[in-house]
């Protein structure tokens, strides 16, 4: 049988042995407890508490604006609707790069807080004393790599890292480092899929990809963006598997012409 269908609770270990065996993880964003309680009964492997809260949530253009409070809030909602799922939170722009003192309060802030399972932060070399401090405390840190939007304003756009082979050999350097250091996984993030796939067969932790191909351990999303509930986001990468966006916007419509026409409430929907 495998190893996802059997286990009761996902946890960084279960994650270890999916890659060994070639099953492939399953992880998706979350930000509150509504939506955390169907990812977690579809079986999703690990919920996100992403940053991208900031963009999707709260409407900011960056993941920048988010505060380690918010994140804290979203990150104890999501708890308090799971069983099996892994939780992840990403550490906000702003509390972990002043050091790694920072990054380690920062961190047991989520998890006292919270009662997230782990944490993730962007980045390679620069990090590494972080993620050892983090570690040190016991707290699992997952690595990020590749576009990583905290990081938007020195990339100036979004397009496809790690094309050119400098970039591209610093970023396997940098995932061996991160594995060596002590993450039990990693996140890529819009590179290209041979890359993704020779980062993913270069070290023993899983490799969680977006934008990155087929060739890695696992695949991420962000919920409302798999559903459609946004429909100004397509990028090629992006497979809808709704259209909640027009679903939504129709049960609304049909709302505010039932109010509006006095059809809403009829005789059973009254006391
Ligand atoms: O914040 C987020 O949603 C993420 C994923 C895109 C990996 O970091």
């Amino acid at each position: 049988m495998s190893i996802h269908k059997e286990v009761k609770k996902v946890t960084t270990h279960v994650l270890q042995e999916m890659k060994l065996k070639g099953e492939k993880i399953a992880m998706l964003t979350g930000y509150d407890f509504t939506m955390a309680k169907i990812l977690d009964q579809a079986g999703v492997d690990i919920i996100l508490v992403g940053d991208s809260a900031s963009n999707v949530m709260a409407g900011h253009e960056t993941t920048l604006p988010i505060t380690l409070d918010q994140m804290i809030y979203h990150a104890s909602s999501v708890i308090r609707g799971i069983n099996r799922a892994l939780v992840v939170v990403d550490l906000p722009f702003g509390s972990y790069q002043g050091d790694s003192k920072q990054a380690l309060t920062s961190s047991i802030r989520i998890m006292k807080e919270s009662g997230g399972h782990a944490v993730k932060l962007e980045g390679g070399a620069e990090v590494v004393e972080s993620v050892r401090r983090i570690l040190s405390a016991g707290i699992p840190v997952m690595g990020h790599l590749g576009l990583t939007p905290q990081s938007i304003y020195k990339f100036g756009t979004y397009t496809v890292r790690a094309k050119e082979d400098e970039e591209a050999e610093q970023l396997i350097s940098d995932a061996k480092l991160l594995e060596a250091t002590g993450c039990f996984a990693l996140v890529v993030e819009k590179i290209p899929a041979a890359l993704a796939k020779k980062v993913a067969e270069s070290i023993n932790i899983p490799v969680i990809g977006i934008g990155a191909g087929n060739g890695v351990d696992g695949q991420v999303l962000v919920s409302h963006d798999m559903l459609g509930i946004n429909n100004e986001f397509n990028p090629r990468f992006l497979r809808k598997y709704h259209n909640l966006y027009e679903e939504m916007l129709g049960a609304f419509n049909m709302y505010i012409k039932d109010v509006r026409s006095g059809d809403f409430p009829n005789d059973k929907e009254q006391y």
